[in-house]
């Protein structure tokens, strides 16, 4: 059965983009929706461009009150009713109740190796720490942030002289290989993990 893909973004979209491409002929997965926390991410264009119904769920409208945000959220979520959400550089974290919900069915995109790097600022804190390899990483989504089950893993080469935004430069096209090879997996239930790029 060609399961039913929400994608949740805040910015530009561009994991989002690639899997959407990727979401074509025998792929065993659709996109149903693309929402956002922020009204006027760049991904909400690109989404409507391909036909893909949009929706936004303004977490300012919420004032700090998580819970509120997610009922919110849930409601959205529910009226599309997917079988696989897939967090695409959607920057807000969700709760453990949030999370518990969709236990199984939700996937995030990170730009580290984890367990390496989990939270913010991941490249600066692989130059920083001197590392020769990098990359990003396919998980399932726990209440824990960035802690779930590792998917998948894409290795780049750290070259000397690199700064965060080589890095973020090279890691960027990897994660558009990686996700949608993990969720094509995914959506037929094979936890098998992705490995790409050696360095
Ligand atoms: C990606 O690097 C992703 O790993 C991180 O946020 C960035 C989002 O990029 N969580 P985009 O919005 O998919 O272009």
């Amino acid at each position: 059965m060609t399961k039913r893909v929400a994608i949740l973004i805040s910015g530009g979209g561009s994991n989002m983009v690639s899997l959407a491409r990727a979401m074509t002929g025998d792929y065993p997965a659709r996109p149903c929706l693309v929402l956002s926390n922020v009204p006027d991410a760049g991904g909400l264009a690109k989404a409507a461009d391909m036909g893909i119904p949009t929706a936004v769920v303004d977490h300012r409208n919420f004032k700090g009150d998580r819970h509120g945000f997610e009922n919110e959220l849930q409601i959205a979520l529910e009226a599309a009713d997917p079988d696989i959400i897939c967090l695409a550089g959607f920057m807000r974290i969700l709760t453990p109740e949030f999370t518990a919900q969709w236990a199984g069915k939700m996937l995030n995109i990170h730009p580290s190796l984890l367990p390496k790097y989990k939270g913010l600022h991941t490249h600066a804190r692989a130059l920083e720490a001197g590392d020769a390899v990098h990359g990003c990483s396919v998980h399932e989504v726990n209440g824990e942030l960035d802690g779930g089950q590792v998917l998948g893993q894409a290795r780049v080469p750290v070259f000397a002289d690199d700064t965060p935004d080589d890095l973020a430069a090279r890691v960027l096209p990897m994660e558009h290989q990686l996700y949608p090879a993990v969720l094509e997996r995914f959506a037929q239930g094979d936890l098998t993990p992705v490995q790409l790029g050696e360095a």
